[in-house]
């Protein structure tokens, strides 16, 4: 029986054929400018992944099981949470490394699977703008959230808040 040589999916090479199927990507890749960003980026969705778990898992388990469970998430539970800077810090945490996490995973997906070098730019670009706003906007929300919104002199959505 004859070893059978699995080649790297990373090779440089022009993309190999057996019939109509091409299994390995075309890639040119220089290495020279790539320093170790890529292994960074592989430590970075390990290390993220072990703490997303637990911020993930404690932000349901508050949410959803503890006290009232789901019945009690209204504008009051989100406005009580953020009034509180640790839940402001858990949220922030898991804002930004969910984005960067799966922003990390989505540009592995596009290397991958994207042949042409504009297809591979345009999506690229779409991606970081599209988590450049939302970390922003997130970022913003948790900060500047108003529980007790006035607006025009009128108090926003009431119930729980004192008079203007
Ligand atoms: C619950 C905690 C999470 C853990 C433990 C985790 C773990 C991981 C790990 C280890 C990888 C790398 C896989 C590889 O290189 O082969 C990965 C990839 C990825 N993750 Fe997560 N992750 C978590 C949450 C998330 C979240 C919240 C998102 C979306 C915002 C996400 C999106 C992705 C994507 C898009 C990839 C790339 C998949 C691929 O390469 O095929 N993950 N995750």
């Amino acid at each position: 029986m004859s070893a059978t040589q699995i080649e790297s999916p990373r090779s440089p090479k022009a993309a190999a054929k057996v019939g109509s199927n091409r299994i390995a990507p075309q890639y040119r890749r220089n290495g020279s400018s790539k320093g170790n960003f890529e292994m960074l980026a592989w430590l970075f969705m390990r290390l993220s992944g072990v703490v997303l778990v637990v911020l993930i898992f404690g932000h349901l388990t508050v949410n959803l099981l503890v006290g009232e469970g789901i019945k009690a998430i209204d504008f009051g539970f989100v406005a009580g949470k953020w009034a509180d800077p640790f839940w402001q810090i858990w949220d922030l945490a898991m804002l930004w490394l969910a984005m960067l996490h799966g922003t990390n995973g989505v540009r592995t997906i596009i290397n991958d699977y994207a042949e042409k070098d504009a297809t591979r730019l345009w999506l690229k670009i779409v991606l970081y703008a599209a988590t450049t706003a939302i970390i922003i906007l997130g970022t913003l929300v948790i900060f500047t959230f108003d529980p007790c919104p006035v607006v025009n002199g009128v108090q926003l959505p009431g119930g729980f808040c004192p008079a203007p």
